[in-house]
């Protein structure tokens, strides 16, 4: 499936539905994310958002990790279950499609999320809410309103674009 096939969730019938568009973290940007979060074997990670499922994919094979994925976008979703299935990792990573904002995630251990300030600010009282202490939240570009970031790293990579990874601990 080509990338342009991919961005064609319609702007969204659902309503409430907070939506931002898919854009995915370079590689290495993800596996900065998950070393910084301390990512362990066993532990939970759960990307909300997860686009085509490739933090998930480093989390499981690089550091043993279990996963989850919400995607909104059913073709993206779809096209994260056939890379993890392709990889072998069917017992590792689990991808459902739907709101983010209505995924549980008091059981993770880690949350990525690479997401809009807007949908940011209202993530951030769910995952205060629901998160269990000592859970790492690792956020892409944009940090978590009303969350003290204990750490801050700036990633240069070619051309202009500084990622920018904001860690945080529940
Ligand atoms: C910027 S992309 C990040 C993808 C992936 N996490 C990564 O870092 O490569 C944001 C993703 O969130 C998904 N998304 C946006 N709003 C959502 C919502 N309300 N619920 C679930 N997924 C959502 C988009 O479809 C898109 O795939």
């Amino acid at each position: 499936m080509e990338y342009s096939e991919l961005n064609t969730t319609p702007f969204f019938k659902g309503l409430s539905v907070l939506w931002v568009p898919f854009l995915a973290t370079p590689v290495h940007v993800a596996r900065r994310m998950l070393a910084l979060a301390g990512a362990r074997p066993g532990e939970l990670v759960v990307d909300l958002g997860c686009g085509d499922g490739r933090i998930l994919l480093i989390a499981a094979e690089e550091y043993g990790c279990r996963c989850i994925g919400v995607e909104i976008d059913e073709k993206l979703a779809e096209l994260a279950r056939k890379r993890v299935e392709e990889r072998g990792l069917s017992k590792s990573i689990e991808i459902f499609t739907g709101d983010l904002m209505n995924f549980d995630v008091s059981q993770a251990d880690i949350v990525t999320v690479y997401l809009t300030p807007a949908i940011l600010g209202k993530l951030s009282l769910k995952l205060k809410k629901e998160l269990k202490k000592g859970a790492r939240v690792v956020s892409h570009d944009y940090p978590i309103p009303e969350w003290r970031c204990i750490f801050k790293e700036n990633i240069r990579t070619r051309g202009y674009h500084v990622h920018r990874i904001y860690l945080y601990r529940k």
